[in-house]
């Protein structure tokens, strides 16, 4: 009785290990091919010195902002409700949200009618990590999401 339940808990935590490793090695994006997907982005959006809203937020400082939050731009009510709920960006987060950041948002708020003015859809997974590790060479905390551990290599 005992072993058998020990070694059921063994099989989930492994799988957990695993999971880990997996989502870490997906959202290791390359910054450098980053920055050409982030030309589908610049219609809205701008990073770097002197970066300014546009149609949406300056994406500088992305990383660890709270979804809806930068100072003088006006979101969407939906976007706000996400950080109010505690929508946090991070490279997994943004890398999910811009595959379609309606249904993002409608799948955290759980509420089908959230919507946004953001409307394009990154449909490749390597895009959207890329796109997402680009952003984070313009956060002064990048290494928040394990990105720290892959420069150290
Ligand atoms: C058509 C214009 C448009 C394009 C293209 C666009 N965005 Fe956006 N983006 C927006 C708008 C508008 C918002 C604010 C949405 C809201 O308030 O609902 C936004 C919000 C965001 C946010 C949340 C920022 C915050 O401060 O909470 C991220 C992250 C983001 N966009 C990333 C991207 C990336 C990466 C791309 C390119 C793959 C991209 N966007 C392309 C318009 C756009």
């Amino acid at each position: 009785m005992k072993s058998g339940l020990q070694r059921a808990l063994g099989a989930v935590s492994l799988v957990f290990i695993a999971t880990g490793a997996l989502a870490e090695d997906h959202v290791g994006g390359d910054p450098e091919k980053g920055a050409k997907v982030f030309k589908k982005c610049k219609a809205c959006h701008s990073v770097g010195e002197g970066a300014k809203h546009k149609i949406g937020p300056s994406l500088n400082n992305v990383i660890g902002r709270t979804a809806g939050t930068a100072a003088e731009f006006k979101y969407g009510p939906s976007m706000i409700a996400a950080g109010e709920m505690g929508l946090v960006w991070d490279e997994e987060t943004i890398a999910a949200f811009v595959e379609n950041p309606k249904k993002y948002l409608q799948a955290y708020l759980d509420d089908k009618k959230a919507k946004t003015k953001m409307t394009i859809k990154v449909k490749k997974e390597e895009d959207r990590a890329n796109v997402a590790a680009y952003l984070a060479t313009f956060s002064s905390e990048p290494e928040a999401e394990g990105e720290g551990e892959t420069a150290s290599e």
